[in-house]
């Protein structure tokens, strides 16, 4: 039997352990929507948080806003998404299968198409003879296809609205509102988790390429005369970051390790707000799991750079298939405000004292929540070692803190799990309760969705009052009193203590008991 690929892996077990699954399943959906089940869903809450802590919470002038998914025409005429939001599509004339024409002169001959105008794309699809990926047939000349999702709002109205392409139109919308009512001075950032919708013409990859995602996008709002002066500069400026440069990009390099002040002095980095988000987004993706070595940023070349941008630091994980770009960081200058005051007519300065009212310039760190959860379940998957395979999860991501059980079912050993299980929760331990089949396999299950640590209720418990806890990363077990394993469980979470420390100060069990 052929042997599945990591992918094919990951997604069995996304599937089995209710984390997530393709929408519209018993209809056989269509391709590029998924959803999280409850483990899923725990996941994605827990990176939420991290997030909302890291960018929002930990700021004193970030503020998190949530708006509405479909908007009229008229926003996206004046974003330029109407006109350029578009991908090259080509048909099969035999077929009539569709693809993306640069994917699909990628996937066939390997070479990076970015910035090539549809007759460009044409020209290659010729010389280097492209086909049809289903029938070999001849492919068409590439069209532009627009990849925003439209809808008609109202039951008999002919005004056309779309599904956000982006969270962050709603923020430049609402730019007056936030700036007046939270007395906002710059620099100032406004934040936003929600959903964003791309009809992809070919989605792929699992969470890869979708056409309906997750993003945590900032636009930091800042007067541009001191893009060169963030307020923390001194703290971070020797932070070290790899960046793939362009000259590197050109001679087919490697990313080079750089302190940020390096990266300014040598005009790598084209500011320090853009140089500020390098050195957040890094600590956030390690939070994730994902090691320095296996992440950069990419500074996109002169014609991957989007019109309204002046610069963008793309960062890209390697993934075991290639490498994704997962969270964008672009400065957008004040194309968007400017866009949206022209043709709103409305006002989108701000003032500046002793200077007078400026349209803010914009960072914008821009996260694509659906790729950072398929990077860490790639990253945490394990498949050696045990008869089972299990996620290595960070603590503070796994979808519980700890599991609940009893040994067995009998003897009052459940009543008492039970009561430690509620007991916990009102300490705000996030448990779940497991007594179903033996004890072996509720820790196998529980290693396969990444719980950390297993409190077991047993025959001492009923004579002593202390229970068993085991670390999902060595199976090991050590012995606690019930007055004490919440708080210990939650210095576990938190990193106060190790399971190294905590195992000298308690009485260790059998190694690897299962
Ligand atoms: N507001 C800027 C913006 O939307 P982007 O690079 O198009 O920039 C930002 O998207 C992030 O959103 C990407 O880095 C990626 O993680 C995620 N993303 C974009 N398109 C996606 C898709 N079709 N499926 C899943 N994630 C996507």
């Amino acid at each position: 039997m052929k042997k599945k690929s990591l992918q094919e892996d990951i997604v069995d077990v996304c599937l089995r352990r209710g984390i997530i699954f393709p929408s519209a399943e018993i209809y056989n959906g269509p391709s590029g929507f998924y959803e999280f089940g409850p483990v899923g869903e725990s996941i994605r809450q827990n990176i939420i948080q991290l997030w909302q802590e890291a960018f929002v919470n930990a700021e004193n002038n970030v503020y998190e806003i949530s708006g509405s998914t479909i908007l009229p025409e008229n926003v996206f005429e004046a974003s330029g998404h109407l006109e350029s939001f578009n991908d090259p599509l080509t048909q099969c004339e035999g077929c009539k299968s569709m693809f993306r024409a640069d994917h699909i002169i990628e996937e066939q001959v390997g070479i990076n198409v970015d910035g090539k105008s549809l007759a460009e794309l044409f020209d290659i699809i010729k010389e280097k003879n492209i086909v049809c990926n289903t029938c070999k047939g001849v492919l068409t000349m590439p069209r532009e296809f627009n990849m925003m999702f439209s809808t008609t709002i109202g039951p008999v109205s002919d005004k056309t609205g779309y599904l956000r392409p982006e969270t962050a139109q709603n923020i430049f919308l609402n730019f007056r509102r936030i700036s007046h009512s939270m007395r906002a001075k710059l620099p100032f950032g406004v934040a936003q988790i929600g959903k964003a919708y791309r009809n992809e013409i070919s989605p792929r990859n699992f969470l890869i390429r979708l056409r309906e995602f997750e993003q945590m996008e900032i636009e930091m709002f800042v007067d541009p005369d001191e893009i060169n002066n963030h307020t923390y500069w001194d703290d971070i400026k020797d932070f070290e970051v790899r960046i793939l440069t362009r000259e590197a990009q050109q001679k087919n390099g490697k990313p080079k390790k750089m302190t940020l002040e390096q990266g300014i002095t040598d005009k790598i980095i084209h500011n320090q707000y853009m140089a500020y988000y390098m050195f957040k987004e890094s600590l956030f993706v390690q939070d994730l799991g994902i090691s320095e070595d296996q992440f950069w940023f990419r500074h996109l070349l002169e014609n991957q750079t989007a019109h309204y941008s002046k610069a963008n630091y793309d960062l890209e994980i390697q993934f075991p298939f290639g490498i994704v770009e997962c969270i964008g960081l672009a400065y957008r200058t004040d194309y968007d405000l400017i866009k949206h005051a022209e043709k709103s007519k409305t006002n989108m300065q701000i003032n500046v004292p002793g200077k007078g009212n400026i349209v803010p310039h914009v960072i914008e760190p821009s996260f694509g929540l659906n790729r950072l959860v398929y990077a860490v379940l790639l990253n945490s998957y394990i498949s050696e070692g045990r008869e089972w395979t299990w996620f290595k999860f960070p603590k503070s991501i796994a979808p519980w803190e700890a599991l609940i059980t009893p040994l067995m079912k009998k003897d009052g050993m459940d009543e008492t799990a039970e009561n430690l299980y509620w007991d916990l929760k009102d300490q705000g331990i996030d448990a779940i309760y497991d007594n179903s089949g033996n004890i072996g396999k509720r820790y196998a299950r529980n290693d396969e969705v990444g719980v950390p640590f297993c409190i077991t209720v047993d025959y001492d418990t009923l004579k002593d009052e202390t229970v068993t806890i085991r670390d999902r990363d060595t199976t090991e077990q050590i012995r606690v009193s019930m007055d004490e394993v919440g708080s210990i469980i939650r210095e576990l979470i938190l990193e106060i203590i190790t399971w190294e420390e905590i195992k000298e100060e308690t009485e260790v069990l059998n190694e690897n008991t299962e």
